[in-house]
């Protein structure tokens, strides 16, 4: 068998995806979190436990040579409401878990948010060396956990990896839980219902398909050079309307309603991935592609 991976939050969108990948790549895989996925992922080990208890949190580190943060209990779209919960709680947890996987020496990824962290950036596509300005609690909790990697880092001569995702789309995913354009697109134009856009829909976003996503995090997990943080991103900016116009071309009729602009919402974040592309060989999945591989798996799954 390969090294053992724990995925915390494995039962999420990006966790499931990633268990696929890692299953296929023989790695062993455990899946911490506190519900089971309504699809389990064969050869998988679901241990069901809370991210906040720390007895159950060491327990399932044990023999663990790679752990996946994959879980946030704050999105964009409440952590105005939410941020104190978001500070309190993922901030000072994820803090231990640094400590335990320190002492423990395991390696671990963090995905972190591209999409929040930056915030409104002059320069595009936004390097990892940009400034971060977050103008949301969400990114400012991420960024307040990578600050504290870095210094684990420092302190501790380790490589905890900071994976900064853009919008991943595909298979999986829900809107519902607060992100996902596409997945809310797609869904409602199949439900034929209307599409709820904040602003003018010219908000330009980076977008990239899931299996994108999860076969750079597979690249990380053995990457040993100099970076700690890496945007995973495509290096393309769409808005909202050129998607509504690229479903439009699939022969869907997505119907829009436009509603007051946010203030937790950037207008324009597009994410150079040179560093990853570096690393990272393979060619990535052009949007008009992905949305029909995602609208074909909807269909198929009658979602
Ligand atoms: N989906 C995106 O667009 C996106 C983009 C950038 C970064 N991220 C980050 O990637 C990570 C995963 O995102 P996702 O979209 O897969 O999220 P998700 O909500 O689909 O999955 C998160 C999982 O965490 C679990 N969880 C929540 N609280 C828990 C607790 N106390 N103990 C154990 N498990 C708990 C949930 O049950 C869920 O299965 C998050 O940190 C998110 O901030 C997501």
């Amino acid at each position: 068998m390969g090294k053992r991976v724990l995925i915390i939050g494995g039962a999420g969108f990006i966790g499931t995806n990633l268990s696929e990948h890692l299953i296929k790549s023989n790695m062993e895989v455990f899946c911490f979190d506190m519900s089971v996925p309504a699809k389990k992922v064969e050869g998988v080990r679901y241990i069901c436990g809370d991210f906040f208890d720390d007895y159950s949190l060491m327990e399932a580190l044990e023999g663990i040579d790679y752990v996946v943060h994959a879980l946030s209990t704050v999105n964009p779209g409440n952590s105005n409401e939410k941020y104190l919960q978001g500070y309190e709680r993922d901030f000072i947890q994820t803090t231990k878990l640094c400590k335990m996987i320190v002492d423990k020496k395991i390696r671990m990824i963090f995905l972190s948010s591209g999409g929040t962290v930056y915030g409104n950036q002059e320069i595009q596509p936004i390097s990892e060396d940009a400034l971060p300005r977050p103008i949301n609690h969400y990114g400012n909790v991420k960024l307040c956990i990578e600050n504290t990697i870095r210094t684990f880092n420092y302190q501790a001569h380790t490589k905890i990896l900071i994976a900064r995702i853009s919008n991943p789309y595909g298979p999986g995913q829900d809107f519902n839980k607060g992100v996902g354009f596409i997945d809310a697109a797609l869904k409602k134009t199949i439900k034929e219902e209307k599409i709820e856009i904040w602003g003018d829909g010219n908000n330009i976003r980076d977008y990239i398909y899931i299996d994108d996503v999860c076969r750079m995090l597979m690249v990380l997990f053995t990457y040993n050079g100099e970076f700690d943080t890496f945007n995973l991103s495509s290096n393309v900016g769409t808005s909202q309307r050129d998607i509504i116009e690229m479903l439009q071309e699939m022969g869907l009729k997505p119907q829009v309603e436009y509603l007051s602009a946010r203030s937790v919402d950037a207008k324009k974040i597009i994410l150079n991935n040179g560093r990853i592309m570096s690393v990272h060989k393979n060619a990535l999945i052009p949007i008009r592609d992905g949305l029909r591989e995602y609208y074909d798996w909807l269909l198929q799954k009658k979602i």
